[in-house]
């Protein structure tokens, strides 16, 4: 891919970057030029990815382990990035679950899982990094939707919900904080090929073969495509756009499928 970000001397928190979508970003704000905290739950993930970056960028990422729904833990991921500059400029609010069921069978703590890590912890991240983005003056948070944040289909509730809370967030805090030169957007990917979609396919929930024929781009995304897309979202080239979510899903939302 032959696109040209440059974040040089800039700082990045990146959640759920262990893997998937949020490894792709990891390592596309690396070869920008920029520092970074990557933040996970699954510590030998993350720590996995930072030494990989490092291989290519010395010394520019730094790996925290932790969970998005607890408070103390991204507050710290938040505060750890601001130190690797001085300034916390981009956050990438990224990590999430599937947790797909029926809604007749779905049990209360399956959706109140779903709920609590896509978009409470999306509300935490974002707080947390608000505060400090407020305080220094600016900043640039992308939060990962779903096109299942726009449209929907069956058998996600839980998902669809929290993934429709995030636009609805991703908007009221552009609001908020427009008067602070703190951006917020969100990327709403298809489906892309990743651990998350692996999974559903190996459960029987997604059929790959009928995936490629809905989906009018013929194929699934890759995680880079989603990443670049995200990278425009949090650089000076979106410097006025905010509130918004660039759904990047090769067609399906557009498409009234017969
Ligand atoms: N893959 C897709 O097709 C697709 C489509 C639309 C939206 N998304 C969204 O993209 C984001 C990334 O998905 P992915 O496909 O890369 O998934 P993935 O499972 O490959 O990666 C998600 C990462 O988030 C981490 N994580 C999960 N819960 C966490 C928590 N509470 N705290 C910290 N880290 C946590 C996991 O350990 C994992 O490394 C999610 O928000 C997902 O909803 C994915």
């Amino acid at each position: 891919m032959d696109i040209h970000f440059d974040f040089s001397g800039r700082t990045a928190l990146v959640t759920g970057a262990a893997s998937g979508l949020g490894l792709a970003m990891a390592n596309a704000f690396a070869d920008a030029g920029a520092s970074l905290v990557l933040f996970d739950m699954d510590a030998g993930g993350a720590a996995a990815a930072a030494e990989a970056i490092n291989t290519r960028h010395p010394g520019r990422a730094i790996a925290r382990a932790g969970s998005i729904t607890d408070q103390a833990q991204v507050a710290a991921a938040c505060r750890d990035a601001q130190a690797l500059t001085g300034r916390l400029d981009i956050v990438m609010n990224n990590a999430g679950i599937s947790g797909n069921a029926s809604s007749l069978d779905l049990d209360e703590q399956t959706w109140r899982h779903a709920i609590d890590v896509n978009l409470t912890g999306a509300f935490l991240v974002a707080q947390a990094a608000g505060r400090i983005m407020a305080d220094q003056g600016g900043g640039s948070i992308v939060n990962t939707a779903s096109m299942y944040g726009v449209v929907t289909a069956p058998e996600r509730a839980a998902y669809c919900a929290a993934k429709a809370g995030v636009v609805a967030l991703t908007k009221v805090l552009a609001i908020e904080w427009a008067d602070r030169n703190i951006r917020v957007n969100a990327i709403g990917p298809g489906y892309v090929r990743t651990a998350l979609t692996e999974t559903l396919i190996q459960q029987g929930r997604i059929d790959l073969d009928a995936l490629h024929h809905r989906v009018p781009a013929g194929r699934l995304g890759t995680p880079e495509e989603i990443a670049q897309a995200a990278l425009f979202l949090a650089s000076d080239a979106a410097a006025y756009v905010t509130g918004q979510t660039l759904v990047a899903d090769g067609g399906w939302s557009s498409y009234s499928y017969l």
